[in-house]
């Protein structure tokens, strides 16, 4: 049954070889979308806990010592790549987080989610 399917789709049907593709792309597309949406939620949450008593996490005015997140995120030397590199072993006066690389993760999609223009 389903080999008889398939054999219709290769041979009768290019059309509809061609709409299953596109139907799996989109489908591929919308769970990275989704990946994203959940690493940004997370990176929130974890920011809101372990970073949050010195940085201004959401949008809004920089505090002094510490830099706001939206201000990094709209920092162009500040790139996802710094930005990774610098959680992984952050130093002084930040205090010595250890942060897993899923930490990292969504820490870094939360921060570059406050960029403007996206
Ligand atoms: C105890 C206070 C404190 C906590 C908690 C803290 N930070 Fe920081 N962080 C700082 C300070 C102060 C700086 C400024 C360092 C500098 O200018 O050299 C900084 C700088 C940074 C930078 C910028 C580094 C750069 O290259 O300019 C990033 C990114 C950062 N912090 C992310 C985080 C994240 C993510 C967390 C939570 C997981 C966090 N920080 C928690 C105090 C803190």
């Amino acid at each position: 049954m389903i080999r008889r399917k398939v054999v219709a789709v290769r041979r009768g049907q290019p059309e509809a070889m061609r709409w299953f593709v596109v139907a799996l792309l989109a489908l591929a597309g919308q769970a990275g979308a989704q990946g994203m949406e959940q690493r940004v939620a997370q990176g929130r949450t974890a920011a809101e806990r372990w970073c949050q008593e010195c940085h201004l996490v959401g949008g809004g005015v920089a505090s002094d010592a510490a830099p706001a997140f939206a201000a990094l995120a709209a920092n162009p030397d500040k790139s996802e790549g710094v930005l990774r590199a610098f959680l992984a072993e952050p130093h002084a006066p930040m205090p010595p987080l250890s942060l897993t690389r899923q930490d990292i993760d969504n820490l870094v999609a939360y921060i570059r989610s406050l960029a403007p223009n996206r």
